[in-house]
């Protein structure tokens, strides 16, 4: 038997006012009334459309395998994962997302590889009823689009990063931005988070930004080309995640310069790499933009199909990490991924 959307919320409801299990149990063909549904995968199962990035570097994959573990059959789920063509292709998003809608998932879980152009697909979702969930990056559509946005706060991570920086150099520094994908919601907010911390403060002279399309070997070759426009003199460089952030150190380090003395590095994100990095010294901060929000999706997945409020934007909570110490601590304790 089916349950309709209306009739699963209702069930729902049922169940978190602590009304009655056995109604699960009734409907499921005596699935284990603690589950929301069997495990058999019987029609009660919540399915869950996830319109994913796939492939992209550490975070990524630590982010994704989060949702994965969280949304399982056991706990009666059956996630539908449609990774995109590659992390920056949004034809392959926008035609993943619309066969979810069409074949009427119970709801939608979106990671954008472009913040644009999502509009017409989330007015299709809503009127069929389909609750769209955003993880990790923000779209530009209406907020009354989707649920919720569930991600770190960039702002204020990027914001940690310039504060750390401000102390590092109370007499400023000339310093190069490594981007992300352009156009990405968390590059713009990152860029806004790191000014303000900035803003005001003498000597800070912004000799440029580039993307380097989170990655490490065009992290490097970018940084090798800015080191040599400028004679080396570069004091900081803030890299939008780990992986440019680790090449940027390679291409000082090429220019026969001293990562974390010649040349300070900051990154975002907290992978194993960046946090072995920053032990050793190539890296000098490193702010982590936590991936593990699984149980946060399937607690805003059941409330919204409970019919329940869902807050507009579900925060999850990130370290920073600011020395060798910190980071051989932060790897002692098995926090890099
Ligand atoms: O959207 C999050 C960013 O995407 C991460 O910081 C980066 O590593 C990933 O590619």
């Amino acid at each position: 038997m089916h349950i309709t959307k209306r009739g699963f919320r209702g069930l729902l409801t049922l169940a978190a006012t602590g009304a009655l299990v056995a109604g699960l149990s009734a409907c499921s063909g005596g699935a284990d009334a603690g589950s929301t549904g069997d495990a058999a995968g019987g029609d009660d199962v919540v399915t869950v459309g996830f319109v994913a990035v796939g492939p992209e570097g550490g975070w990524r994959n630590a982010n994704e395998q989060a949702i994965k573990d969280a949304f399982t059959k056991d706990a009666g789920f059956d996630l539908k994962y449609a990774p995109a063509a590659s992390p920056s292709d949004q034809k392959s998003q926008l035609d993943a997302f619309s066969t979810f809608v069409n074949d009427e998932v119970d709801v939608i879980l979106l990671t954008a590889t472009e913040a644009s152009g999502w509009e017409d697909e989330l007015k299709k979702a809503k009127e069929a009823e389909i609750p769209v969930i955003l993880l990790d990056r923000g779209v530009d559509a209406p907020s009354d689009l989707y649920v919720t946005r569930i991600a770190p706060d960039n702002t204020q991570v990027a914001k940690s990063v310039g504060e750390w920086a401000v102390t590092a150099f109370p007499q400023g520094a000339n310093y190069f931005v490594l981007e992300g994908v352009p156009g990405l919601s968390v590059v713009n907010e990152r860029n806004e988070g790191f000014d303000s911390a900035i803003a005001g403060k003498s000597g800070w002279n912004k000799v440029g930004a580039q993307t380097a399309n989170w990655k490490t070997d065009e992290g490097k070759s970018v940084i090798e080309t800015v080191l040599k426009a400028n004679n080396n003199d570069i004091q900081f460089i803030f890299a939008q995640n780990d992986e440019m952030g680790i090449g940027a150190a390679q291409a000082v380090t090429a220019a026969g310069l001293k990562p974390g003395t010649d040349v300070k590095i900051a990154t975002i994100d907290g992978t194993k790499g960046a946090l072995e990095a920053l032990a050793k010294g190539d890296l000098s901060f490193v702010a982590q933009y936590n991936p593990f929000f699984g149980t946060d999706a399937v607690d805003a997945v059941k409330k919204a199909l409970a019919g329940e409020s869902v807050d507009s934007t579900i925060i999850v909570k990130s370290a920073t990490f600011d020395s060798p110490e910190a980071g051989q601590k932060a790897l002692d304790e098995g926090l890099g991924f």
